[in-house]
């Protein structure tokens, strides 16, 4: 036991606490699924280890661009920890993990020859989440493409659809086996307009062929999934925010980014086509027949969701519009993210009724600057707080008729967040970095009562 686990442990807490929560998960499906979600660059660390090769973001990490000139080479040491954090979702008692295979782990130069000790990584970690009774969720690209194919051209060639799907023939031959729920991507949305998107320097239009590239590349990779892996359910990850209009006068604004934010992606790979705004840019990079290489039929979609986006116009920025100023006197989290649960209820209804899938939040959680009290405690009420309102909200949208299948925090760990470093902490667990040691916040110990009592709740 960890000095975290003083925090919210005593009897008396876990009493006050259990009854309350069942009203907000009141609507929820009696199968409804809850679980973590972390992603491999974000934790694992091992970055020169057993033959992986690098990865983009070891090589941006090495520009010193991240705060605090953070790279992910430690990170929170996964790679020989796993067994100890797959102890600690035993003690959440979430039925599902959600994790992502580095693909330069399993494949050093993105494709030719895998790396047979990068893929058993894959298999011991997969075999110990099954022996602890967890479903693992494997998504296939959570970011950190391999470097040697990002030096080819990376999403901005065609060839990234092949190599796409070899990789994840590989994946689902491999582990096809233990594993049944894939995804895709995560965000791409977000990881094509961070690098493509904003700014005013991308004269090529390499974001419009890496939307259409990256949504072949998710085609290709559910049918390589499908045709190897008898059962599977398979889906890709969007983050879908709402984008809001800084003022009245950013409207046009404000649409444009939700085109490009919330509905480059799922558009065509759910619905079988682009949002208007995009063809005319997509047209130049299009094949006939590759709508329907798009829009294969897939099982689900996952949602990530932290809060809407305020948006201003902006005439000298690449897509004509950047961030705005958010409302006075707004609640926000510790990072700055406004805290709006009624804008979580609204996307998933929005989301579900528009692609007609069953949904999975496979993202939700609060960012901060967590420190450790002097008795080593972790008290992050914060986010409680913040879990539990959107919680809430979600059951609100399932009560209003949203098909909600299950919700996975992000995060079980303190992790390197991306440009933020190890500055910014979303873990339900805590790390300290120096030493490695896990300490459970006191949200770990929350969401462990609340899927106490809502697996042990009767069917409503
Ligand atoms: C999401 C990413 C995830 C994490 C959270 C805070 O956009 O998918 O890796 O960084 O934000």
């Amino acid at each position: 036991m960890g000095p975290g686990d003083g925090a919210a442990k005593s009897a008396g807490a876990d009493q006050q606490q259990r009854a309350p929560e069942l009203a907000p998960i009141a609507a929820l499906r009696r199968d409804f699924i809850w679980g973590v979600s972390t992603s491999s660059f974000q934790i694992e660390g091992a970055t020169r280890e057993d033959g992986r090769g690098p990865s983009v973001w070891d090589t941006y990490c090495q520009t010193g661009q991240v705060a605090n000139h953070d790279t992910g080479d430690v990170a929170c040491e996964h790679y020989h920890r796993y067994r100890e954090d797959i102890a600690l979702m035993q003690r959440l008692g979430v039925q599902a993990y959600r994790f992502s295979v580095a693909w330069p782990r399993v494949l050093p130069q993105g494709r030719g020859t895998p790396n047979e000790r990068g893929l058993a990584f894959y298999d011991r970690l997969i075999d110990a989440i099954l022996a602890a009774g967890i479903e693992p969720w494997l998504c296939l690209y959570h970011w950190d493409m391999p470097q040697a194919l990002d030096d080819l051209g990376g999403w901005t060639t065609r060839d990234c659809v092949r190599w796409f799907a070899d990789y994840a023939a590989l994946v689902a031959d491999r582990y096809g086996d233990r594993v049944k729920r894939f995804a895709t991507f995560n965000e791409p949305s977000i990881f094509t307009l961070f690098g493509h998107g904003f700014g005013t320097r991308d004269t090529s239009d390499k974001l419009h062929r890496i939307i259409h590239h990256v949504n072949l590349s998710h085609g290709a990779a559910v049918d390589a999934v499908r045709a190897r892996v008898p059962g599977s359910s398979i889906g890709a990850i969007h983050n879908v925010q709402s984008c809001e209009p800084s003022t009245p006068a950013d409207a046009p604004a404000a649409d444009r980014c939700d085109i490009y934010w919330n509905r480059a992606y799922p558009d065509p790979q759910c619905l079988g086509s682009y949002p208007t705004l995009l063809q005319a840019a997509i047209e130049p990079h299009m094949q006939p027949g590759d709508l329907a290489r798009i829009h294969r039929p897939i099982d689900w979609f996952g949602l990530n969701h932290y809060s809407p986006t305020f948006v201003k116009a902006d005439a000298s920025a690449r897509l004509g519009f950047g961030f705005g100023d958010q409302p006075p006197n707004i609640a926000k989290t510790p990072i700055g993210w406004p805290i709006m649960p009624d804008a979580f209820r609204d996307i998933l209804l929005t989301v579900a009724k528009h692609y007609e899938l069953p949904v999975y939040v496979l993202e939700n959680g609060l960012g901060g600057h967590d420190k450790p009290d002097v008795t080593g405690a972790v008290i992050d009420n914060e986010r409680i707080a913040y879990l539990r309102a959107y919680i809430a909200a979600m059951n609100d949208a399932v009560s209003a008729g949203a098909d909600i299948r299950g919700y996975f925090v992000w995060s079980l760990l303190d992790n390197f967040e991306w440009d933020s470093g190890y500055g910014v902490r979303f873990g339900l667990t805590y790390i300290d970095y120096p030493t490695q040691r896990r300490t459970p916040k006191a949200s770990f110990h929350w969401y462990r009562d609340l899927i106490k009592a809502a697996r042990g709740q009767p069917e409503p």
